[in-house]
């Protein structure tokens, strides 16, 4: 008997018939709505393995009840999304996507940083309301990025890939993190520093840290108050990071003077957000990795991941490390 794959998200065929290859598989079929909570445990209860997205919380009340559960293939580098202790005492392998989206969301960071300095949304929305009527010294000017410097919280592989193209850009480059990152120091030149000289110093201050009992809400008011009054706030990693009321009236009050958000505490955010009423708020519906090629190469490590599960390999991305030694 093949195992019982569940995946959670509409894939695409090419995928979801690679998969009906080596399993029987059960896939929600909507793209855009989530899964239901109460469907996710009743399929997962017969899963021997669950493909899934960020938005899919798996927990000790799924993970206790998913008797025959071996893996988790989670489509993303961050698992915020799943209890880890949980999985490990049931012993589900849980594995994630990383390396292959680190260029596309680096990309992404940088392109948010550069749209948000150079106020592309808000001219583009201009020139389509037909509200543009001559050229003009002033108008629609942002800030410049070239030559200016960069502050990265979260040194990790995405964030030594932004540094790369801050260096392209003539950037000056600091950064915060856990511990020290030598070759983004020898390669790019960045300097380490605490995160309040970060925040004091920075031109612009880019979130890339992982969600973690550490970083969630490191960014309240009072670290908005200690950045530069012309600093710009790009937030590419996780919404619950900062603290968005933090964040609005930070901007409402001009201690900050601009930010590009990829993430939300609460994805997706309703549209009638305060922060989304803010000409100086740049957001996107969580993009980061969202290119063609790289959305296919977190689904391929994926079932690469169930294909070493299944045929008793360990998976090349496994998270909770600790299952081999059982
Ligand atoms: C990730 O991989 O963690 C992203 O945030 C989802 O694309």
């Amino acid at each position: 008997m093949k195992p019982y794959v569940y995946v959670t998200r509409k894939v695409p065929e090419e995928i979801y018939h690679k998969l009906q290859e080596q399993y029987d598989v059960d896939m929600w079929p909507e793209e855009e709505v989530q899964v239901p909570r109460e469907l996710l445990l009743e399929k997962a209860q017969k899963a021997d393995a669950l493909l899934t997205v960020i938005s899919d919380q798996l927990d000790e009340e799924l993970f206790s009840e998913a008797k025959n559960l071996k893996v988790v293939a989670n489509m993303a580098v961050g698992y915020d999304n799943v209890d880890l202790d949980a999985a490990s005492k049931h012993q589900i392998a849980i594995c994630n996507t990383p390396d292959v989206l680190t260029d596309t969301t680096a990309d992404l960071t940088f392109a948010l940083l550069l749209a948000t300095a150079r106020r592309m949304i808000e001219s583009a929305e201009f020139v389509k309301e037909g509200k543009w009527k001559s050229w003009s010294p002033m108008l629609l000017a942002g800030t410049d990025v070239h030559h200016k410097k960069i502050g990265i919280v979260g040194m990790g592989k995405i964030g030594t890939v932004v540094a790369k193209r801050a260096a392209g850009f003539d950037m000056e480059i600091i950064y915060h993190n856990r511990s020290r990152h030598e070759v983004a120091e020898e390669m790019l030149g960045a300097t380490y520093c605490s995160f309040d000289e970060l925040l004091e110093t920075a031109d612009f201050v880019v979130c890339l840290a992982p969600l973690t009992e550490h970083t969630r809400g490191m960014f309240q008011r009072e670290q908005f108050q200690k950045m530069k009054k012309d600093a710009i706030f790009i937030n590419a990693s996780r919404g619950a990071i900062i603290n968005e009321q933090a964040l609005y009236d930070a901007l409402v009050a001009g201690e900050i003077a601009a930010a590009g958000l990829d993430v939300f505490e609460k994805e997706p955010i309703s549209a009638d957000h305060p922060l989304l009423s803010l000409s100086n708020v740049v957001a996107l519906p969580h993009i980061g990795s969202a290119t063609k090629e790289t959305r296919m190469a977190m689904m391929e490590t994926c079932c690469e991941n169930l294909d070493a599960i299944f045929n008793d390999r360990p998976p090349k991305t496994l998270v909770n490390k600790n299952l081999l030694s059982l």
